[in-house]
């Protein structure tokens, strides 16, 4: 992915929604949105992400890859599975990923990413990769204490966001390539399995229309989650639809 450019802003709504805009208006695959600081911050399930200007990262990427509209999802698995690359790069080694596309230190959640797709007709017209960070917080509000933390809680050191972010664009590039060329994830599914947190614990699925316990196994090769029921049925979890929760808490 040759990247197209990095446009920075101080305080913005959304970067996911900056990148819509500038799409809208013919933005190049590669754009980069990054901000100090969002006002309208989005989370996963309509949620919000709170991103206040305290040194965190907050990043979105224009894609438009040429794919069906039904392989978009992994891109965000993609994502995920870059920046947890990245972060044992940096000495971070005990990074985990929650399935899709949560990282995870210490039990708590350290990053987050929303991927949205965009269709012309039946195609995929573009897709916005935002990723959200926590970096050099020190401290979260009370609600999030005890399920969110930073690179900072968890070093001690302070990072430096502009190199972080570089070797996330560079990473999330060579990454991305493989992925459009092969159109699956068999090319880090056996990294990502061996950084999911998931593997062989209990998980509640949460679809759209009920919810039920499985024991998480592990991705195949489309980044679905496989689970097992108890019944002992091996069912291949989609991640466009439906998220899963631990049974106990947050992972
Ligand atoms: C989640 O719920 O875990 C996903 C959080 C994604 C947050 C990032 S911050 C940059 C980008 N812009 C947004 O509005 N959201 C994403």
């Amino acid at each position: 992915m040759e990247n197209k450019g990095i446009v920075y802003y101080k305080k913005i709504d959304s970067t996911n929604t900056e990148i819509c805009r500038l799409a809208s208006k013919g933005a190049p695959h590669g754009t980069v949105v990054v901000a100090e600081e969002q006002t309208a911050g989005k989370g996963r399930r309509g949620r919000s992400w709170e991103s206040p200007a305290d040194g965190n990262i907050y990043m979105s990427i224009l894609l438009r890859p040429k794919v069906e509209p039904e392989k978009a999802p992994m891109l965000t698995l993609v994502l995920a599975y870059s920046v947890a690359k990245v972060m044992q790069t940096w000495g971070i080694a005990n990074v985990q990923i929650k399935w899709p596309n949560d990282l995870v230190l210490s039990g708590k959640k350290v990053c987050g990413i929303l991927t949205e797709m965009h269709l012309d007709g039946r195609d995929v017209d573009y897709v916005v990769a935002g990723v959200g960070i926590n970096v050099n917080t020190q401290h979260f509000p009370e609600e999030l204490c005890g399920k969110a933390t930073s690179l900072y809680l968890e070093t001690g050191k302070t990072i430096d966001r502009r190199l972080l972010l570089e070797d996330i664009l560079n990473v999330f590039a060579l990454e991305y390539a493989c992925f459009v060329e092969t159109e699956d994830l068999s090319f880090l599914q056996e990294a990502y399995n061996e950084m999911l947190i998931n593997a062989g614990a209990e998980v509640c699925v949460l679809e759209p229309d009920r919810e039920y316990r499985a024991q998480a196994v592990g991705i195949n090769r489309n980044g679905e989650l496989i689970v097992r029921t108890a019944q002992g049925e091996e069912k291949a979890v989609y991640a466009g639809e439906v998220s899963v929760r631990g049974v106990y808490g947050y992972v």
